[in-house]
């Protein structure tokens, strides 16, 4: 720690007076899963459903905070964990103003992952595996990427050239190759819903 002399203030209203205020629990959804697996389009679906009923989230996605907060990583392993600590304290701030956060960083390494979970808060930290083989993320290959790094232009790439390590205990676990995105929605909407009223 390079700023040692400060003192963290605590206010009056805390996280719980804002959660009673926004009549919701927050919590995060983890979703972790390969590049073009689906994480920010369920992600943003998710967002728009809970919009909907009246629910305040906010969607955090890799590729957006890569071009900010965390523009100056790489995707070497010290990057990527670098990078999801960041997020990590960032989600810890969203959950403290009471936001529903949902998180789409392919977050390739088990424990990185469990770092994240244990900075944030084990009890409002939910891993949902977005599960799709590497055949159909590459045959999507959305972004145009896979074949980059096929062809050696990428290095490092996730699935290519860098590992993806499967959930073992995922909270939730959504199937792109076999589910609807509607079905994909339902499932979370309903897992945080059953969440916010004790009923799971
Ligand atoms: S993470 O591994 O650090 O969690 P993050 O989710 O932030 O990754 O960023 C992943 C996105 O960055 C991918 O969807 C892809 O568009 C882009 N990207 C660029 N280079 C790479 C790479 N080497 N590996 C994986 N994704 C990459």
């Amino acid at each position: 720690m390079k700023s040692p002399n400060t003192v963290p203030y605590r206010g009056k209203i805390n996280s719980e007076l804002r959660q009673k205020l926004l009549g919701q629990k927050s919590m995060v959804m983890w979703f972790t899963g390969l590049s073009g697996s689906g994480k920010s389009t369920i992600a943003h679906a998710v967002e728009e459903k809970l919009y909907e009923l009246g629910r305040l989230s906010y969607v955090f996605d890799g590729d957006n905070v890569r071009h900010g907060l965390c523009s100056d990583l790489s995707f070497s392993p010290e990057g990527r964990a670098e990078n999801l600590r960041r997020i990590s304290e960032m989600v810890r701030l969203f959950l403290d103003a009471g936001i529903i956060c949902l998180t789409a960083f392919i977050s390739p390494l088990r424990a990185d992952r469990q770092k994240c979970r244990e900075l944030i808060d084990c009890g409002r930290f939910f891993e949902v595996y977005v599960k799709c083989s590497l055949d159909e993320c590459e045959r999507r290959d959305v972004k145009g990427l896979y074949k980059m790094a096929r062809q050696g232009k990428i290095k490092n790439y996730t699935g290519i050239s860098a590992p993806y390590e499967e959930p073992q205990e995922p909270d939730l676990v959504l199937d792109t190759c076999e589910q609807s995105l509607e079905e994909c929605v339902d499932a979370t909407v309903d897992f945080i819903m059953a969440k916010m009223h004790g009923t799971r």
